[in-house]
């Protein structure tokens, strides 16, 4: 969180909610085991705080945030330990029972602040809704080892009334001011512009930083909560595979490893132990069922596969041809040459030796017409299928 003045790099705290607003999603609720699991993967991950249910939501998911803080809150590298929670005194109670055997806790409250929200959802003018906030955050003061708050659909908030807000929330002892992207209809010009004007405008103690929750329903999510990130947000909220509420919300891999590919451009690097992601995403995709696509990036099996001869060819000269990251920065052992209909001979005598077939020019020359005929008929050529290959070249078929 804090600003790095020898190096100018900004050490952005990366908040998950895989567990939360991830879970949330149709298709992917967890149960207490489940979400252990994977709080046990986050941590490895090195997540600066892992919000781990909403205590009020259900017992399910109090028993499930009360059995994380047991079994891994105590842990001196355990990240904080964040339930969600309505502004009302039951909800706060709810989160502090839950959350109570962990060492470093935190209260993430939201109210709704657009016009929208206030009219639809809480039937209240603004001055109702800012004593309401005011009076839950001194309600939850002290009793949490941090606090954040969320002014839901802040991005369709009216700009004025969204700083009153943040700085009503400031005053009252938030220590997290999040500005969420509830709906996902910001643009990363818009969302700079509006992280460069609250950083600079809301009146706040120094502590407090800014935080960025943005959802993908026009695809932007990651843009934005990076273009956030430049605009001064201190804070990005995200989940593994992107999971998340409809099209779901800023996907971690993506956000931290473009901070990572591209410190020249975002001055930001993070904490997390990149070489954990591979495997959180895995166990994230067979824990709910839902494997991430095969072409997301950093996570698909296609992030770092190359089928197209050309592209093959580059890669065995150097790797950073058509690469920008290392397969082994996010825990892949190696990337991987696919052989298929669209490669080149270069990948095809690489695999061949590396499955101990060293062929003559002519041999090889047969055997890649062959290899050419039988890749037009599947998706991919495997290493058996190119031994059986071999050996019938072998017996002269
Ligand atoms: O999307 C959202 O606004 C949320 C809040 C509860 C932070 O998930
Ligand atoms: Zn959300």
């Amino acid at each position: 969180m804090s600003q790095q003045p020898e190096t100018g790099v900004r050490n952005i705290a990366i908040f998950d909610t895989s567990l939360r607003d991830g879970e949330q999603a149709p298709g992917f609720s967890m149960n207490t085991a489940q979400k252990l699991k994977l709080a046990h993967a986050l941590t490895k991950l090195k997540v600066d705080v892992m919000e781990v249910g909403f205590a009020a939501a259900s017992p399910g998911d109090a028993e499930a945030i009360h059995t994380i803080a047991s079994e891994i809150g105590y842990l001196h590298d355990a990240p904080m330990l964040c339930s969600l929670s309505r502004a009302t005194e039951g909800d706060i109670d709810a989160a502090e029972r839950a959350l109570g055997p962990a060492r470093r806790s935190r209260l993430h409250l939201f109210f709704g602040t657009s016009d929208l929200h206030l009219a639809a959802k809480h039937k209240m003018e603004k001055p109702e809704a800012l004593k309401t906030i005011e009076r839950a955050l001194k309600m939850a003061r002290g009793r949490f080892t941090e606090i954040e708050f969320s002014a839901e659909d802040a991005l369709r908030t009216e700009p004025a009334f969204l700083k009153e807000v943040l700085e009503c929330a400031a005053a009252a002892g938030a220590d997290v001011l999040n500005v969420p992207d509830t709906v996902g209809y910001t643009s990363p010009e818009e969302i700079y512009a509006l992280f460069a004007d609250l950083t600079a405008n809301v009146a706040r103690p120094d502590h407090v930083i800014f935080s960025t929750h943005n959802h993908d329903d026009l695809g932007m999510a990651v843009a934005n909560s990076l273009a956030a990130v430049r605009g001064g947000a201190g804070q990005v909220e995200c989940t593994i595979n992107g999971i998340g509420e409809r099209a779901g919300n800023c996907a971690l891999e993506e956000v931290v490893m473009a901070l990572n590919t591209r410190p020249d451009h975002y001055a930001a690097t993070t904490g997390v132990e990149t070489r954990e992601i591979f495997a959180v995403s895995r166990l994230l995709g067979e824990t709910t069922g839902n494997a991430p696509p095969r072409n997301k990036a950093i996570v698909g099996r296609n992030a770092f596969a190359h089928e197209a001869g050309i592209h093959q060819h580059g890669v065995l000269a150097d790797r950073r041809t058509y690469e920008i990251m290392k397969p082994e920065d996010i825990g892949l052992p190696s990337n991987a040459l696919v052989l298929g209909k669209h490669s080149g001979k270069h990948a095809l005598r690489a695999r061949l030796e590396a499955l101990g077939h060293e062929l003559g020019a002519n041999r090889f020359e047969q055997l890649y017409a062959d290899f050419k005929r039988l890749a037009d008929t599947k998706r991919e050529v495997t290493d058996n299928d190119l031994c059986d290959l071999v050996a019938e070249d072998g017996r002269g078929h």
